[in-house]
């Protein structure tokens, strides 16, 4: 008989897919260049640790953000010997036709909830990003690529505060009527609250059934892990997240890191939850990825280590009165 310890907590999911997204959210608002070699070391590593899903960069315009202006050879980099699904961030069908060309597995198409966002993202409404997307589909299918689809701005809107749930079931069911049922909804910055994850997760349940659910939080404040809680209680089984906590958007004020994904993989570790990804490699990742980035980041395990990692008691002076 297994051990508390081993099992699940009562109610939720066993397995889930760790999807990594720091190669392009984290990285995309570094101000400094991280080489290409480091890139492709980072993603490298990440898929060596275990984690089988990885947003590896974007083929937006390398003058909106010059952080991803190698997307071709970054990929051209990867090892695709170990069955990773390497998809990339397409915002028109420019992207698509070079994403297509430099061999993503998945696409990921991308707009807004809200229409202050979405214009300040991608400088087009919503309507427009949606008319675009049914050409990347078609590019998609030719190419016998998936496309995936993402919501910006799914828990709120730095321009416009709350934004309403229907605006992100609209969005949902227009991806699923052009074929899109893996989608993500995303945090961007960081105002999900464990209310609105169940919200949404249960309206989306109801609207679009033959979707799948990824949900990507930001720790803005202090609350993305809660959030994933939130949403293993409502049976999502994919989590976007960020070697070291690495991020932020470089089209909205004050936006900070994704949750950190050796974080994330730690909570579900002793969640008692099936990840497949080695936190102990996934730890040594996240100090390289310091190194490239040049700063320290917000992760918290890679500073503490693993709960059981113990200390010798010569390490530290005895408090004597
Ligand atoms: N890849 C490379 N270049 C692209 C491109 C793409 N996907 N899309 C457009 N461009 C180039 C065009 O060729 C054109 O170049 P030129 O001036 O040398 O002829 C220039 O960019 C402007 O093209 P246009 O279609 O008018 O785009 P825009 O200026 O309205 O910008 C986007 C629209 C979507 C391309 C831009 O806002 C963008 O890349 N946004 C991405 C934002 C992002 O990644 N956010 C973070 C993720 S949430
Ligand atoms: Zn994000």
């Amino acid at each position: 008989m297994s051990t508390t310890a081993q099992r699940s907590l009562a109610g939720l999911p066993q397995k889930v897919s760790v999807v990594e997204v720091g190669p392009r959210d984290g990285l995309q608002s570094e101000p400094k260049f991280v080489a290409t070699d480091e890139k492709i070391g980072l993603v490298n590593g990440l898929i060596d640790a275990g984690i089988r899903h990885l947003e590896v960069t974007s083929f937006v315009s390398p003058r909106a953000v010059p952080q991803m202006r190698d997307a071709a050879d970054v990929l051209a980099g990867i090892d695709r010997t170990r069955g990773a699904v390497l998809t990339a961030l397409v915002p028109n069908t420019k992207g698509a036709e070079r994403a297509v060309e430099a061999g993503v597995d998945a696409m990921v198409v991308f707009m807004s909830a809200s229409e202050s966002h979405n214009l300040k993202n991608v400088n087009r409404t919503r309507q427009s990003s949606l008319d675009g997307f049914k050409d990347i589909c078609r590019i998609g299918a030719e190419a016998g690529i998936d496309v995936y689809g993402a919501i910006a701005t799914s828990f709120g809107c730095p321009f416009e505060g709350d934004v309403p749930v229907q605006s992100v079931v609209d969005i949902a069911k227009a991806y699923r009527d052009m074929g899109i049922t893996v989608l993500s909804l995303g945090d961007t910055t960081g105002m999900a609250t464990p209310r609105l994850v169940q919200e949404r997760c249960r309206a989306l349940a109801d609207a679009v059934p033959e979707t799948d659910i990824a949900l990507h939080f930001h720790n803005t404040r202090g609350v993305g892990l809660v959030c994933v809680y939130a949403g293993l209680q409502e049976g999502v089984t994919r989590f976007e997240s960020s070697i070291g906590g690495l991020g932020g958007c470089p089209f909205v004020p004050k936006a900070t890191g994704n949750i950190c994904t050796e974080d994330l993989v730690y909570m579900l570790d002793e969640c008692g939850i099936e990840t497949g990804v080695d936190l102990a490699q996934l730890i040594a990742v996240s100090r390289k990825a310091e190194d490239s980035v040049g700063h320290m980041l917000p992760g918290q395990l890679m500073k503490a280590g693993p709960r059981l990692e113990v200390h010798s008691m010569d390490a530290v002076a005895t408090a004597n009165g």
